[in-house]
C-alpha cells in the first residue's frame, strides 16, 4: 500500500505500514524528541529564555511588595494615569505587576547593575514579552517568577502581554527604562 493513494480496503488498519509512512512517522518522532530535550539546551544556549525561580504568592502580599518598593522608589510619574517611575537600587528586589490592562510601575534600571526582578499577575495569566530583547515569562497570578538580571543595553524597552487576556488586551503595554 502506498502512503499516498487512499487504502484500497475498508479495514485500512489490517495493512502493513509502509516504508514511506513509517520513515516520516519515525522522524516525525525524532524531530518531537530533539525539540523536547531542547527545552533544556535552550536555557543554557537561548538568550532569550531565562531560568527562573518560582515561589507561591498571593495578589495581596505581591501587591504589598510592589507598593513598598514605589513608595520608597518613585522619582516621577508619567503617562495620564499618573504611572510611577520607580528607580531601585542596583541589587535590589525590583516587583513588576501586570493586571488588566496595564503593568505597574514603570521600571528605570541601570546598565551593567544586576536585580531580582520578580514577576506576577493579580488577576488572570498575563505574558511579559520584553521588547526589542524578546525576552518572554508568563504572569500568572499566586506564582512570582524570580529572573536575576543584568541589562546590557541602554535604552526605552517595551513590555507587551502576549497572553490573550480579554478585551483590553492589545493595549496592554508597559515600559521600563535602561539608563547609562
Ligand atoms: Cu494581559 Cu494580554
Amino acid at each position: 500500500m502506498s502512503a499516498i493513494l487512499p487504502p484500497a480496503e475498508r479495514l485500512w488498519y489490517r495493512h502493513p505500514i509502509d516504508r514511506v509512512e513509517g520513515t516520516w512517522i519515525a522522524l516525525a518522532l525524532l524531530w518531537c524528541l530533539i525539540m523536547f530535550f531542547m527545552m533544556v539546551g535552550w536555557h543554557i544556549w537561548g538568550r532569550q529564555n531565562l531560568s527562573t525561580e518560582t515561589y507561591r504568592t498571593t495578589p495581596d502580599k505581591f501587591m504589598a511588595s510592589v507598593q513598598a518598593m514605589v513608595d520608597k522608589y518613585t522619582v516621577r510619574t508619567e503617562t495620564d494615569e499618573k504611572t510611577p517611575v520607580v528607580a531601585p537600587p542596583p541589587g535590589s528586589d525590583v516587583y513588576l505587576l501586570a493586571r488588566l490592562w496595564a503593568y505597574y510601575p514603570i521600571l528605570e534600571l541601570e546598565v551593567g547593575k544586576t536585580y531580582r526582578l520578580h514577576l506576577s499577575a493579580m488577576d488572570y495569566n498575563h505574558g511579559f514579552s520584553l521588547q526589542p530583547a524578546n525576552i518572554n515569562i508568563q504572569m500568572v497570578p499566586g506564582f512570582e517568577h524570580v529572573v536575576t538580571i543584568t541589562p546590557n543595553h541602554s535604552g526605552t524597552y517595551s513590555v507587551v502581554c502576549n497572553e490573550y487576556c480579554g478585551i483590553g488586551h492589545h493595549k496592554m503595554v508597559g515600559r521600563i527604562y535602561i539608563k547609562k
